[in-house]
């Protein structure tokens, strides 16, 4: 157990995250191109028709591409995050993404239907948290946090693109709930920070993207949709929607993880971070629920299938990365 590893000097440093290496055509073609100079014109191979919008491949390719707007990557020019023949495989892997979730999801027009049915907490269920929560071994836990890793430590950025396209109360509160994430003026108590505590204090790598390379495709299909929300206008009702489901579900499945860490002995830390989110995310869904979601359908009730879309979404996604952890552990 590592409970006696230091908590000292955790420290984000900042720095951007190094390329991950490839894992099919359409990812290798992106890395080569981030290799070369942006201002120059450069040449995309087409992405090949049959290609599984949500495998690896594509998965990562989406997720370099993504990462441009965040904080790039070491010996990468920053232009390469405007270069428009970047811009357009971009486009051309986005669509295909978003179509198959599109496919995949029931459509539904009730969002408080669909916030009440997901407070409802089940007595038992199959998730990561519950196995983590009964079964796992302090080795699962840490392979479970190196997954997590590729969000907690962009942790509630990927939702602040949407910031400039909402108006009014629905943004006041939306913005409030984020202040919170990102540590109330804290740099200390940034959710983010927080989770670079709890990995350094569980011996694990704190580097930024540090964990890509062995990520599963499922969980950056998990960051992907945030940022494909996120970046664009046409889906601010899902960007809501996703947002909203968040915290919705967080709070309980925070609270099976920190019963999980206390049963491995896990240093502090790492309790404290899904402590927190077990108190913040409780008062953060009544807002979300309430003062976001609420007043969004007041002002913009053409966006309740969206906002439904965005729920529903965020349980596909994380659905196929439960299914795909639960494989990996119990057979
Ligand atoms: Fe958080
Ligand atoms: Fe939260």
């Amino acid at each position: 157990m590592t409970s006696s590893a230091s908590v000292a000097e955790s420290v984000d440093s900042g720095r951007p995250g190094r390329l991950p290496a490839s894992c099919g055509p359409v990812s290798a073609a992106v890395i080569d191109a981030l290799a070369g100079d942006p201002s120059t014109a450069t040449v995309l191979p087409a992405v090949p028709g049959g290609v599984d919008p949500l495998g690896a491949d594509v998965q990562l390719a989406l997720y370099i591409c993504y990462e441009l707007h965040y904080r790039g990557f070491e010996d990468v020019d920053d232009e390469w995050e405007w270069n428009v023949d970047l811009l357009g495989l971009r486009a051309v892997l986005e669509h295909r993404f978003l179509a198959r979730v599109r496919e995949s999801v029931e459509p539904g027009d009730d969002a408080v239907a669909e916030m009440d049915a997901m407070s409802i907490e089940p007595r038992s269920g199959t998730g990561p948290s519950w196995y983590l929560r009964d079964h796992a071994s302090w080795a699962q836990m840490q392979e479970y946090l190196a997954n997590r890793s590729l969000y907690h430590l962009k942790e509630a950025d990927p939702h602040a693109w949407a910031i400039p396209r909402l108006t009014g109360q629905t943004k006041a509160s939306f913005v409030a709930v984020e202040y919170d994430e990102f540590g109330a003026g804290a740099g200390v108590d940034m959710h983010q920070r927080l989770f670079v505590d709890a990995m350094h204090s569980a011996g694990m790598d704190t580097s930024y993207l540090g964990y890509i390379d062995s990520a599963a495709p499922e969980m950056l299909a998990i960051v992907n949709l945030m940022s494909l929300f996120g970046l664009h206008r046409s889906l601010r009702g899902a960007v809501v929607g996703h947002f909203a489901a968040t915290e919705i579900t967080s709070s309980p499945s925070a609270a099976r993880l920190v019963t999980a860490l206390r049963r491995l002995d896990a240093p502090e830390p790492c309790i404290r971070f899904y402590a927190e989110h077990v108190e913040a995310d409780a008062v953060h869904e009544q807002i979300l629920r309430h003062d976001v979601v609420g007043s969004l359908l007041v002002t913009h009730p053409e966006l309740e299938a969206d906002i439904v879309f965005g729920m529903r979404a965020l349980t596909f996604v994380e659905d196929r990365f439960a299914e795909a952890m639960l494989r990996r552990w119990t057979l």
